[in-house]
């Protein structure tokens, strides 16, 4: 009787300890979870105050200089100001050769790019970029009296310009028995179809566009379709904590109607809805 009493109460006391057990558990899992969210919430916090943001500024309607100060503007650089803003970061940007941009962000000399930078597979390897903030992409330019080249095949053999280590440089290397020249801005290429240097420019159209449009250009149309879909996004060094609140920032823009503005502001038209992440739009 007093043993069966005993195990009675041992058994009592190992289902209490199993329920206390359960709910232990239960309990811990969202505790667990949440601080898991936290922490990835703390990853928005930018490592700086300051941005530092390279840029090639040769690139209108997107980076470019104008007048005896050299003050940078364009479409990119509205929109990295309205980014510094919204997320309470002081831009501060520092101009380079675009094919300079890759190495200073892996090397860590900059925090970000802004710079008409195409997201692609290639680049997705050795840096991580915001959601796409702009479509575009490639079209040949040539002189308004050549009327022998609508597609990539027609420049068989003939010389084409393009800026260095960009996609329209990549895109015309696979051009058979053509003869690439490359320049280090993007505005050169340009000037020597302008002079009739050589047969062809491949480059982002609407750069190409906005050139013709503005007459910094003359003498020069874009021919065929286009070649390319192409992204822009802004690129960090590989997993920056920068990336979060760059795309937070971005993000505002989008929605409170600011980046509709800006883009208005360049391309005298509302923009078309843009995806939201950039592995999913790699050229
Ligand atoms: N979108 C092209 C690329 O990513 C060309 C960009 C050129 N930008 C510039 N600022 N020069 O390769």
């Amino acid at each position: 009787m007093v043993r069966s009493t005993l195990r009675w109460w041992r058994q009592l006391v190992l289902a209490l300890s199993c329920l206390l057990l359960v709910i232990a558990c239960n309990n811990s899992s969202p505790t667990s979870t949440k601080s898991a969210s936290s922490s990835s919430g703390g990853s928005s916090n930018p490592t700086v105050t300051t941005l530092k943001v390279a840029t090639d500024p040769t690139f209108a309607p997107f980076e470019f200089q104008v007048g005896n100060q050299k003050q940078t503007q364009g479409f990119d650089i509205d929109l990295i100001n309205g980014i510094g803003k919204a997320a309470g970061l002081q831009i501060q940007l520092q101009s380079m050769r675009f094919d300079g941009i890759i190495p200073a962000l892996q090397s860590g000399n900059v925090d970000a790019a802004i710079s008409g930078m195409t997201i692609t597979k290639k680049r997705l390897d050795v840096v991580s970029f915001s959601r796409p903030y702009i479509k575009a992409g490639l079209a040949i330019a040539v002189q308004d009296s050549n009327n022998s080249v609508t597609s990539l095949a027609d420049l068989k053999d003939k010389k084409i310009a393009v800026q260095i280590g960009t996609t329209g440089a990549a895109e015309a290397k696979k051009v058979p028995g053509a003869q690439i020249i490359t320049f280090d801005t993007s505005d050169l290429p340009m000037r020597e179809l302008g002079n009739g240097n050589v047969d062809a420019v491949v480059t982002d159209a609407p750069a190409t566009l906005h050139a013709i449009k503005t007459g910094s250009l003359k003498g020069i149309k874009i021919v065929g379709k286009l070649l390319t879909q192409e992204y822009y996004g802004i690129a960090v060094p590989k997993n920056s904590a920068n990336l979060e609140a760059i795309n937070k920032g971005l993000d505002t823009l989008i929605q409170n109607g600011t980046y509709d503005k800006i883009y208005q502001r360049w391309f005298n038209t509302k923009p078309s809805p843009l995806p939201t992440s950039a592995s999913a739009v790699a050229a």
